[in-house]
């Protein structure tokens, strides 16, 4: 009779989530229509664009509800510090790198980082893609001029195309379709990967990639595998069988919800579910530029039912942030909202603490996140766009500080990075200097850790984690 009456009391996640707990007041996925919309593109063909709209809605989705409250649920957690988020992939996914390799390295090197902030902190790592959607971006002018030519600037292969022709970067609505298709082909092969084994804790080395055995960071790693190897053997033989949820790791996908006429397209409504889901990907967020409480970003997002993420720059302040929060998470809800601060390193040590302390005070529950590459992006006087490895480090470092400073909590590390031997960030173990740029510099839009950069991070984020813990010396 006792178990009977806890049963009934006791409601399942699946019982809970059918309750509208927070549906958005006066809100449809079409309402952000009346708001300001900034960095989208005016599309020349209205009739190309309701046919493509109308194409996008009747398509499958990319996920589905159930991963979204999933992962919604494991960011609850990361917010206790019981989990920790690695989020990464290319500032932009291009058509043309949809391409089997540049999928599997960007896998890889997420997987090879998680491996090592597991092992590393003790703790289970969250792992999120910035892939299988991330085709738009902001801007910082509308146009470009070359030899006194001005064309509009390259907005994501969603939008319009990089090369510098007026039939390139005219926005055409159908590059949504194929965005879509490239975004469900990416998926499908990271899902297919990851059922196959491939995220097999039993075998890292399907992860190695070629500087494995040539870089500085090789002993490092190689004997963390051997570590990690050795405890997988240990408790198999204690228990005397393998360890199968070891051989799958999950892997989640996000994205900037900029394109929003994409974004409507793909919310949906489910069958025994309440509310609407942006199901294009599960994380989605907004970018500090789209950011205003009454912008149409905040606007859309503040409806749908996946956890959801907000850029953060220098200029926010407690007077913004908290209105802000209160329109994205009204109810407080666990789960629901990521701040991602991207300060640069000279910046955070000023700009975060009034922030922390305001969300501290205002007693809002917030998963927050350090984006160390957006503030500090700089120009070399060979004309590239570059970041150097050290302030990366340096605001990673300051984020950690800052947050024990102020008794909130570092959840996660917010990355672009690639799979690829690139040559665009300066720095790292091999000291990549400006004249190495001209190598293998590749990215259309911001550059990337490559691979041997992004493992040195996540081994410098493990260093700095356990200094944080260890005991202060009298
Ligand atoms: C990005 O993440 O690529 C980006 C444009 O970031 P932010 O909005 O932080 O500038
Ligand atoms: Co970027």
């Amino acid at each position: 009779m006792m178990q009977r009456t806890k049963t009934l009391i006791a409601m399942t996640s699946q019982e809970r989530s059918l309750q509208p707990v927070s549906l958005a007041k006066d809100w449809t996925p079409g309402t952000w229509r009346a708001r300001e919309g900034l960095q989208m593109p005016t599309y020349p063909d209205a009739c190309a664009l309701a046919s493509t709209l109308a194409e996008l809605g009747r398509m499958p989705p990319l996920v589905t509800s159930w991963e979204i409250l999933a992962l919604k649920q494991q960011i609850a957690e990361a917010q206790e510090g019981r989990r920790f988020l690695l989020q990464g992939g290319d500032c932009a996914e291009s058509f043309a790198d949809c391409e089997s390799t540049i999928i599997s390295n960007r896998l890889k090197v997420l997987l090879q980082m998680s491996l090592v902030l597991v092992h590393g902190m003790r703790l289970p790592v969250l792992r999120v893609g910035r892939f299988a959607g991330q085709y738009a971006k902001p801007r910082s002018a509308d146009t470009e001029t070359v030899d006194g030519v001005t064309l509009p600037t390259y907005r994501g292969d969603f939008i319009n195309a990089p090369e510098f022709t007026e039939a390139a970067r005219i926005p055409d609505p159908r590059r949504m379709i194929r965005g879509h298709a490239r975004s469900a082909m990416t998926m499908n092969f990271v899902r297919s990967l990851i059922d196959g084994g491939f995220a097999d804790l039993h075998h890292p080395e399907y992860w190695d990639l070629g500087w494995v055995g040539r870089s500085p960071l090789a002993g490092e790693y190689q004997r963390m595998v051997g570590a990690i190897g050795d405890a997988v053997r240990f408790m198999e033989t204690l228990s005397g069988e393998s360890v199968h949820n070891l051989k799958r790791v999950e892997f989640y996908t996000s994205h900037e919800a900029l394109l929003l006429p994409y974004e409507e397209a793909l919310t949906r409504e489910v069958p025994r579910q309440w509310g609407w889901f942006n199901m294009s990907t599960h994380y989605p967020w907004i970018g500090m530029r789209t950011a205003a409480l009454d912008g149409a970003h905040v606007e859309y997002l503040r409806g749908v039912r996946n956890p959801i993420a907000v850029k953060i720059g220098p200029s926010v302040t407690p007077e913004r942030l908290i209105p802000l929060i209160d329109a994205l998470n009204p109810g407080d809800e666990p789960g629901r909202l990521t701040l991602i601060h991207r300060m640069g390193a000279t910046h955070i040590a000023k700009a975060l603490p009034p922030l922390l302390e305001a969300v501290r005070r205002e007693g809002r529950r917030v998963l927050w996140v350090s984006d160390p590459m957006h503030g500090n992006t700089e120009s070399t006087s060979n004309g590239y766009k570059t970041r150097r490895f050290d302030n990366i480090r340096a605001e990673v470092d300051q984020a950690f500080d800052l947050h024990a400073a102020a008794g909130t909590h570092l959840g996660g590390v917010h990355l672009e990075l690639t799979g690829e031997d690139v040559t665009e960030c300066l720095g790292g173990a091999r000291e990549l200097s400006e004249i190495d740029l001209e190598r293998a510099y590749r990215t259309c839009v911001d550059p990337r850790l490559n691979y041997e950069q992004s493992l040195e991070i996540a081994m410098l984020i493990v260093r700095k984690h356990a200094q944080m813990k260890a005991p202060a010396r009298a």
